[in-house]
């Protein structure tokens, strides 16, 4: 079942060294480019990275903006870094077997709400396929576009970096049904607990 795999997944930051096939990744791309899109406009592009020197050029990249980042952070997200630990040292940009870089092509209409849906089709095909990933936001995604020559009208998403999970970091929690979804209306009770209709029928 969809949900029992969607409860299972969690970001993951560490990977084994071991590589998966690379088809387990291809067939998780095959999923994600079935998500649908603005116009059918499917305005998301895969790149996928093995080679260790373009892996280690991007961690550069990122890292030197990840540094910039976290010297200007403030506020909720400061201590959200200092609370899961989170530095500007991205390890996973080079350990993980496998990156796949989404870029979005921003002439398509509703590129970005396509292009996350994507995203959100790949996580959960990662995960049927026993494999990890983190949705990696790079604070500015300029430099490893420059690095990989991507073509201007493509703008980079996220970079996932993917193998199998050694990271014991358990998934967080999440809220519950009644707290994030509601019926016919901004209101409470949510679904799970309709209002019984009173007796006499409403007025
Ligand atoms: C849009 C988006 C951006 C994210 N950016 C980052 C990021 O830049 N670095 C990172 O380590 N995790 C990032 N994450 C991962 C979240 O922190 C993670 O999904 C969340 O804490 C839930 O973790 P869990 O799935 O393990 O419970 C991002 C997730 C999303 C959906």
């Amino acid at each position: 079942m969809l949900v029992e795999l969607a409860r299972a997944r969690r970001t993951v930051r560490r990977f084994s060294s071991r590589p998966p096939p690379v088809t387990a990744i291809l067939r998780a791309i095959e999923a994600a480019k079935e998500a649908p899109s603005g116009m059918n406009a499917q305005p998301w592009h895969f790149l996928v990275v093995t080679d260790p020197g373009i892996k280690r050029g991007i961690r550069e990249a990122c890292e030197a903006v990840e540094r910039r980042f976290h010297a200007r952070v403030q506020g909720k997200l400061k201590g959200w870094l200092a609370e899961t630990g989170i530095t500007p040292e991205k390890p996973f940009l080079t350990n993980a077997p496998f990156l796949i870089l989404v870029f979005a092509r921003t002439d398509a209409p509703y590129w970005l709400q396509s292009t996350w849906l994507a995203i959100g089709y790949l996580l959960l095909a990662l995960e049927e396929e026993g494999l990890g990933t983190v949705t990696y936001t790079p604070p500015d995604p300029t430099p490893v576009q420059t690095l990989l020559s991507a073509p201007m009208v493509y703008k980079l998403q996220t970079i996932l970096p993917v193998g199998y999970p050694t990271d014991p970091k358990p998934k967080y929690p999440r809220k519950a049904l009644a707290e994030v979804a509601t019926l016919n209306g901004f209101v409470r009770p949510a679904p799970e607990a309709p209002a019984q209709p009173r007796e006499g029928g409403d007025t």
